[in-house]
């Protein structure tokens, strides 16, 4: 079963009003981009499977939980999802690191695949797949596809600010992934771009407008 998930914490919601101000520089959009991964991924992971294992510390050896099975895989949707990946890496310094190149053509809308490289035994980890910005749901399902394609079924998608639009199709799409969002938008404009929004994360994150 799927489920979407809003991440309601104060500092989240402090962090995306900041990204939106069209004042808020490279330099520091990049920054609240990762930040905001981070405090939505320590949310996300809260049904991350533990196992005990024996521990000795210097007083007594007992049975103590760490996490399970093998290492999650991070995998940003390029361009803009790899801002978000380092904030999600101070919480999993040893996730695998994969990249999906999709780029949404200006006039249709539609994502186009450009590259596609994942960690190996991809289909028995998490993936967790991270782009700040969900509008008409075309890039992410197309990813999720993707990686569906090879095997994976423990999917969470996560995104900073998600259109109402982009939300329905994704759900419909693939029911049984989880979906974080940090803020649900009013809507889409003309241009498929979500009101208010940000504008365009990737040129924002990389600075190249
Ligand atoms: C942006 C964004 C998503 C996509 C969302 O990427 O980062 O991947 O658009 O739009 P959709 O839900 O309508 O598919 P873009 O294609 O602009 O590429 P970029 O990250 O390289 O700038
Ligand atoms: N991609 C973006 O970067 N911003 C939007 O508003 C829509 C798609």
């Amino acid at each position: 079963m799927s489920t979407i998930t809003v991440s309601n914490h104060p500092l989240i919601k402090h962090k995306i009003s900041l990204l939106r101000d069209e004042n808020t520089g490279t330099k520091d959009f990049r920054t609240l981009v990762s930040e905001i991964a981070m405090l939505m991924c320590y949310d996300a992971l809260r049904d991350l499977p533990l196992e005990l294992v024996s521990i000795k510390s210097p007083v007594a050896e007992s049975m103590q939980p760490v996490l399970a099975g093998r290492k999650p895989a991070v995998v940003p949707i390029l361009r803009a999802g790899l801002g978000m990946v380092g904030g999600i890496l101070e919480l999993l310094p040893s996730a695998k690191v994969g990249h999906i190149g999709l780029y949404r053509d200006e006039v249709t809308h539609e994502p186009h695949e450009y590259f596609c490289k994942l960690p190996d035994h991809i289909d028995e980890r998490l993936v967790i797949l991270p782009d700040p910005m969900l509008a008409t749901g075309g890039s992410a399902v197309a990813a999720v596809d993707l990686i569906k394609k090879k095997g994976c079924k423990n999917i969470k998608f996560m995104c900073i600010i998600a259109a109402p639009e982009g939300l329905k199709v994704l759900k419909e799409a693939h029911p049984d992934i989880d979906i974080i969002v940090g803020c649900v938008d009013e809507r889409l404009n003309e241009r498929a771009y979500i009101v208010p929004g940000l504008g365009d994360a990737g040129d924002r994150i990389f600075g190249t407008l």
